[in-house]
């Protein structure tokens, strides 16, 4: 999604909003821009491409004063222009704002506002903001005032940041993120801490529903209606500092490198909160899992492991999907939400639905200061630092290992995995990636790619498809082995590739027969399997380990396939087009 980030200070703002911006590109990246308040004057400039790209032909580093805000957009409401890049000042420019999320009602407060002699500039829901604010500015000339009725026009999940004429820095917070940064030299307010962590790791989060004001009266909290509110100081990681790739290429390799070792790690820190989310299971009369993309695909695996394993049925629910199916929940249901970012607005909906329904709600989590940990009873920590790369690769292995080593202090016939060993597999797998590389040579020209695996299996296909779309832009689809007679079987020809996930366990057989029908279809056909057979034109070798544990060793080949394919491609793999890291949008 968008970033936002302001500043207020008694140094340079704009090398300070880039700095920030260029950290937290992520979370979107199709348009970027600053805006500076200084001398009573408030100076934008904007433009379309990653933030290295339009610093260069915008110098957004040369705009002079102490007081500013910055945009990376991930376009929602208007095509991708310099126009629709924020930030967005209102017709009379003495207020600009950046804005993430979504303003319902914008083409409401549009037409309201223009009957009154605002003009619009953008096709964006944002600009309604900012005219808005200068709305009641011009009446009240008081910047709480402004924000209170702008707040309680708007319709729809946001957060702002606003700039003054006169030098103050505003924001709200509504079902969007946002968090404030007490530096040395002044106030930071950022969707992600990543946005000023190596200034300070002094933070305030205000609650959902809050207004923040820095000016001449310093830092202040308000209510919607008003009301001043107080926050204590947290203190946050360091390491979320640590947003580096050292010597990879790119975040994508470093962290698909980084599984090994994350894997094993995970939720190492919050043993106690992993006790209490397995008591929640041993008391639930229903069990849910929820997630989008990727963490629904954890959750997948997870179904399969919990019921085979465990002896305990886990339903997994597309968060997306949630709101079409409330009945699932009751106060006998416990609902554990999977989320790298711990802000996708499909799972705090979700989480929001089991709530008002008296579930219990706790979550498996990445960035433990995000709103989803703030909604749970208990969360755990994947605990593997910053995901940058936008394709989730160490959260997917990360969020598996926690639910394997909830499932093995549930049931006393699930052994916990050796995890040490699986790392050392892991390391195995990622040192044949010259092997890998080749193929991706080869793949790049494919215009589908089907895979197929059964059982266990089956979710990794469907993990494997989504990362070969989002890095290397290849239409793809992950399919049970035995459906492909049912339908899919109709596309294969000598153009189609088609990944077989076949390990030798319960499910190898079944999968080789597949694999046979294909090839006589004339399509190639990629085995990962830690056995050979002529029948594969491309032989991924993985070890072999016992049939629940192959999740771990089969995925990583997969991720490095769809990497080197979007190199082979020119495509960025750290940022694939119109996707963003996190999606606070529903
Ligand atoms: C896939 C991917 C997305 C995310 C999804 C959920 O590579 O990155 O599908 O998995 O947007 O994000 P989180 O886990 O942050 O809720």
């Amino acid at each position: 999604m968008c970033s936002i980030i302001g500043y207020l200070g008694n140094t340079a703002a704009s090398h300070l909003l880039v700095k920030g911006l260029k950290r937290m590109e992520y979370r979107g990246y199709d348009s970027v821009g600053i805006a500076i308040s200084n001398n009573d004057k408030i100076e934008v400039r904007k433009g379309v491409g990653k933030v290295a790209e339009v610093e260069a032909t915008q110098s957004l580093q040369a705009l002079d004063g102490h007081v500013g805000i910055g945009h990376t957009r991930w376009a929602t409401h208007g095509e991708v222009t310099s126009k629709n890049a924020h930030p967005h000042k209102s017709s009379t420019g003495q207020v600009a704002i950046v804005h993430n999320g979504i303003i319902d009602n914008y083409v409401e407060l549009r037409q309201k506002l223009q009957s009154v002699g605002y003009t619009f500039m953008s096709e964006t829901d944002s600009e309604a903001i900012s005219n808005m604010l200068q709305l009641v500015y011009d009446r009240t000339k008081d910047v709480k005032v402004s924000m209170m009725e702008t707040v309680a026009a708007l319709k729809g999940e946001y957060s702002f940041v606003a700039i003054f004429e006169d030098g103050t820095l505003a924001a709200a917070r509504f079902h969007e993120p946002l968090v404030i940064g007490l530096g040395k030299t002044g106030y930071f307010v950022s969707s992600d801490v990543l946005g000023f962590a190596e200034h300070t790791d002094e933070v305030i989060y205000p609650d959902n529903g809050e207004i923040i004001v820095i000016g001449s009266n310093g830092l202040q909290f308000f209510d919607f209606s008003g009301n001043p509110m107080r926050h204590h100081i947290t203190k946050v990681s360091k390491e979320f500092a640590d947003a580096y790739k050292g010597d990879y290429a790119h975040f994508t390799l470093k962290e698909i490198n980084d599984q090994p070792e994350s894997m094993v790690k995970a939720g190492e820190n919050h043993l106690n909160e992993m006790d209490k989310i397995v008591g929640l299971l041993r008391t639930s009369k229903t069990a849910y899992l929820t997630g989008s993309g990727t963490s629904y695909h954890a959750a997948l695996v997870a179904k399969h492991i919990f019921l085979k394993y465990g002896k305990l049925r886990i339903e997994p629910i597309i968060s997306s999907e949630s709101r079409f199916y409330p009945d699932y929940f009751d106060e006998q249901s416990v609902v554990i939400a999977l989320s790298q970012s711990g802000e996708s607005a499909d799972v705090m909906e979700t989480v929001r639905i089991a709530r008002s329904r008296g579930s219990k709600v706790a979550s498996i989590v990445n960035i433990m200061t995000s709103s989803l940990v703030q909604e749970s009873l208990h969360s755990v920590g994947l605990n593997c630092g910053p995901e940058i790369g936008v394709a989730a690769t160490k959260s997917f292995t990360s969020q598996l290992s926690i639910l394997y080593k909830m499932c093995a202090r549930l049931s006393t016939d699930f052994n916990l995995p050796d995890f040490a060993e699986i790392s050392g597999h892991m390391v195995e797998t990622i040192a044949s990636q010259r092997q890998i590389q080749e193929i991706a040579r080869e793949l790049k020209n494919a215009s589908d790619i089907y895979v197929l695996g059964r059982g266990i299996h089956y979710p990794i296909a469907l993990e494997a498809a989504l990362k070969i779309k989002e890095l290397a832009y290849i239409h793809a689809e992950g399919l049970p082995g035995g459906e492909l007679k049912h339908g899919p079987l109709a596309l294969v020809d000598s153009n189609v590739y088609v990944i077989v996930l076949n390990p030798s366990d319960s499910t190898h057989l079944d999968t080789l027969s597949s694999a046979h029908e294909i090839k006589a279809r004339k399509a190639k056909v990629i085995g990962i399997s830690d056995k050979q057979s002529d029948i594969y034109d491309h032989w991924i070798r993985i070890p072999h380990v016992a049939e629940p544990l192959s999740p771990f060793l089969e995925i990583v080949p997969i991720q490095l396939l769809a990497y080197f394919a979007a190199i082979e491609k020119d495509a960025d793999p750290d940022y694939p087009r119109n996707l963003a890291k996190s999606v606070t949008v529903k």
